[in-house]
């Protein structure tokens, strides 16, 4: 269940578009940030919001990235894979922070702390390989530096 304070939220920023599907992403989006990730209930109630049909909505979570379907932890490691990053050795570092964290990608610590995805572009190929940590991005990254960066986790 979205909050009084989230719903409001997405009936502001309806303002802000030209229709409501183009609403939808934003909406999507204040919805993750209070409930973690995007469950069929969450989305049938974005859907409801925007009075919009929930396969719709569905659809656009399903085909971004950024919109987590199942639960994270608390810091979500998404590497990029695209052509770029993987030019530069982003399956090196899958293998590496797969091992680290002993999961394989898709998967979250037992203690919830980390999940590890893979994920297209993220629209930094100028300093791949590269990673984005909850709103944070990591780039040129070798094996000392990951190191570094799973070290300061809180
Ligand atoms: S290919 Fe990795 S950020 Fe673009």
């Amino acid at each position: 269940m979205l909050s009084d304070k989230s719903k409001e939220e997405i009936k502001r920023v309806l303002n802000k578009y030209p229709n409501k599907r183009s609403a939808a992403m934003d909406a999507l989006r204040i919805a993750q940030n209070e409930t973690g990730c995007l469950s069929g209930d969450v989305m049938q109630e974005v859907a409801g919001i925007l009075g919009m049909p929930a396969p719709q909505v569905n659809e656009v979570a399903a085909f971004y990235t950024m919109y987590n379907k199942k639960p994270v932890g608390k810091y979500h490691i998404q590497v990029c894979t695209n052509v770029s990053c993987s030019l530069l050795g982003a399956e090196h570092i899958v293998e590496f922070l797969s091992r680290k964290l002993g999961i394989k990608k898709g998967e979250t610590t037992p203690d919830k702390k980390v999940t590890l995805s893979v994920v297209e572009c993220l629209g930094s190929c100028g300093t791949a390989p590269m990673m984005q940590i909850n709103d944070d991005y990591y780039e040129d990254l070798t094996d000392e530096k990951i190191e570094e960066i799973l070290s300061k986790l809180p």
